[in-house]
């Protein structure tokens, strides 16, 4: 009930950003005691909400808290199920590993995990993704889709799809996806998406869609071996993100992008992917666990599958690999 209480008051506040808002008009919309509200607006002081009082005039949020804490969250999202119930911690191994066991235990579609800091990131092809605290965004999503399982690989891609138009929507940058989905700002990488699923012969019980974005970090907060290829939102525009408004618009985007994708298939989300693949019709180099080929991204199937045609003219089917353009 306070919870609830709490969530009211910072929607008021959203409903009328910048205005002074009295404890007496607040108390009546939310319908309770003047001393619930000023109860409630100390505690949001002690989680590092700036709130200013004037006398006759009332109260307004001048600053929202530097963490990624789901009130920030909440504050602005429109969304109708995605990210309506978020699970936060401050340090985690992965948030991977979270999603997987919330999923289990049968949390609803939408339900996203979001941390700080991860200590056991995982990336994909078994690498570590670094995670450092406060810095970027380290979050993951259940989805429920019924789908075949087969299509699940096309879901990675609309994800990709929707962290490039939130991203742009939230900054302005528009990042290219290298296939399969990286997201890459300047030729480097700032954002990898890890789709796992849990499923079994003919039924998938839940897609966990992992999305790290590197946002605020500098060059420093990078171990020495990814200086070269990897980037951040703040390292390619020298300026700080928000990471909470970053969210809300990836999370915006990606249901109206999955609704769209369960009522009309995936050939909208194809052409959208396509029309931000920085690698396809490029001559690229990738190497897979069968060997190396070099050739030209030609396109994806409809599974999301690389096209890449050879010297020869002999196209190869590419499922999984690290390309390099
Ligand atoms: C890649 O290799 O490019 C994929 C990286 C995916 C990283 C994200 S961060 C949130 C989620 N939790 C993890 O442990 N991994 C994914």
């Amino acid at each position: 009930m306070g919870n609830d209480l709490r969530t009211k008051l910072l929607q008021a506040f959203a409903d009328r950003p910048n205005e002074y808002i009295s404890g007496q008009e607040l108390a009546e919309v939310l319908r309770c005691s003047r001393t619930a509200i000023w109860k409630h607006i100390e505690e949001l002081r002690k989680d590092g909400f700036v709130l200013e009082a004037v006398r006759k005039k009332g109260y307004r949020i001048v600053e929202v808290p530097h963490k990624i804490i789901p009130d920030e969250i909440r504050l602005g999202l429109e969304t109708k199920q995605l990210g309506r119930s978020i699970h936060y911690e401050e340090t985690v191994d992965s948030t991977q590993r979270i999603a997987q066991r919330l999923a289990y235990d049968g949390a609803a579609e939408g339900t996203i995990v979001i941390a700080e800091e991860q200590l056991g990131g995982r990336g994909r092809l078994e690498r570590s993704w670094h995670s450092p605290k406060y810095k970027g965004i380290w979050m993951s999503i259940i989805l429920r889709p019924r789908i075949p399982i087969m299509q699940t690989p096309q879901l990675t891609l609309l994800m990709a799809v929707a962290a490039v138009k939130g991203i742009e929507q939230a900054t302005g940058c528009e990042p290219g996806i290298k296939w399969p989905n990286d997201l890459l700002l300047n030729g480097k990488k700032i954002s990898g998406i890890l789709t796992e699923l849990q499923a079994d012969s003919d039924r998938i019980h839940s897609l966990i869609i992992g999305i790290g974005i590197n946002v605020n970090l500098e060059l420093e907060d990078y171990p020495e071996e990814l200086r070269n290829t990897a980037s951040s939102l703040f390292i390619e525009t020298g300026k700080e993100w928000d990471r909470a408004t970053i969210v809300q618009s990836i999370l915006l985007e990606l249901e109206k992008l999955y609704s769209l994708y369960l009522e009309n298939g995936f050939y909208p989300i194809k052409l959208l992917w396509e029309s931000y693949a920085v690698s396809i019709g490029k001559r690229v180099k990738a190497t897979t666990l069968n060997g190396s080929f070099t050739g030209i991204a030609k396109g994806i199937t409809d599974e999301g599958v690389l096209l890449l045609e050879d010297d020869n003219g002999k196209v190869h089917h590419i499922y999984s690999a690290d390309i390099l353009i």
